[in-house]
């Protein structure tokens, strides 16, 4: 195990995530929504910063890049069909590509739905995907640019991954999503515990952010749907929920 991964929370609920190889003491971020607290924290830590890493294009996900590049001359690392609209990219991953972070390899993993161009970043080894606006902890993401069948696709293809996965995704919705899947199961142990338990830490600063595969396949709507008409469903009802 190489890699060690920091969790700094940006804007009004977004994730960015320090990752550094403790082999090779690469450092990058996943998803800089801005620069100062990103800086701040680098500041702190590691003084430098060798890649910056983004799943999709909004804003809210590449805020900081130019700042943080301009600063640190670092590489940005970002899907090679985004290049219209994610500027500075350095190294232009596609799907199945592996990006070496150092000692880690992350495996691109192209998941449309969210955004055309959406992808995700896994380590087997390492046993961490970060997921953006995918797949959030008994979530997903809204579907602004490609189809619902899509989306079911690319939740499949997380689905597939080890149980024991650890999930680093985009934004804190996590006690809005488990009150979304509880209105379906009200009596769900399982959800309530979580529930409580996720209320609790985050009243104690401690974040939703990783979950792991096996309770979203345990409590998660939108990775139980069976098919793309089901997901459907669960989509739209919770795009008004
Ligand atoms: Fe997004």
């Amino acid at each position: 195990m190489s890699l060690k991964i920091d969790i700094v929370r940006c804007l009004s609920d977004n994730y960015a995530y320090i990752i550094y190889d403790t082999y090779s003491k690469n450092v990058g971020v996943v998803d800089p929504s801005e620069f100062d607290k990103i800086n701040t924290f680098l500041e702190k830590k590691y003084n430098k910063l060798d890649f910056i890493i983004n799943t999709h294009h909004h804003a809210d996900h590449i805020g900081g890049n130019s700042e943080l590049k301009k600063k640190f001359n670092s590489k940005i690392v970002a899907y090679s069909g985004d290049t219209y609209r994610i500027n500075d990219v350095d190294i232009k991953v596609n799907n199945n590509e592996i990006f070496h972070f150092g000692k880690t390899k992350f495996k691109v993993l192209k998941i449309p739905g969210h955004t055309s161009g959406h992808i995700s970043f896994y380590s087997s080894e390492e046993k961490v995907i970060f997921t953006g606006d995918t797949l959030f902890s008994f979530g997903c993401g809204r579907i602004f640019e490609g189809s619902y069948l899509e989306m079911f696709n690319s939740l499949k293809k997380i689905k597939s991954l080890p149980k024991d996965t650890k999930i680093y995704f985009g934004h804190e919705y996590t006690v809005n999503n488990i009150n979304f899947c509880l209105s379906f199961d009200q009596k769900n142990i399982f959800l309530n515990k979580k529930l409580e338990e996720i209320k609790s830490n985050l009243k104690n600063n401690i974040f939703s952010t990783p979950s792991i595969l096996e309770d979203e396949l345990k409590g998660n709507l939108f990775l139980k749907a069976n098919n793309p008409a089901e997901f459907k469903k669960y989509r739209e009802l919770k795009d008004s929920f």
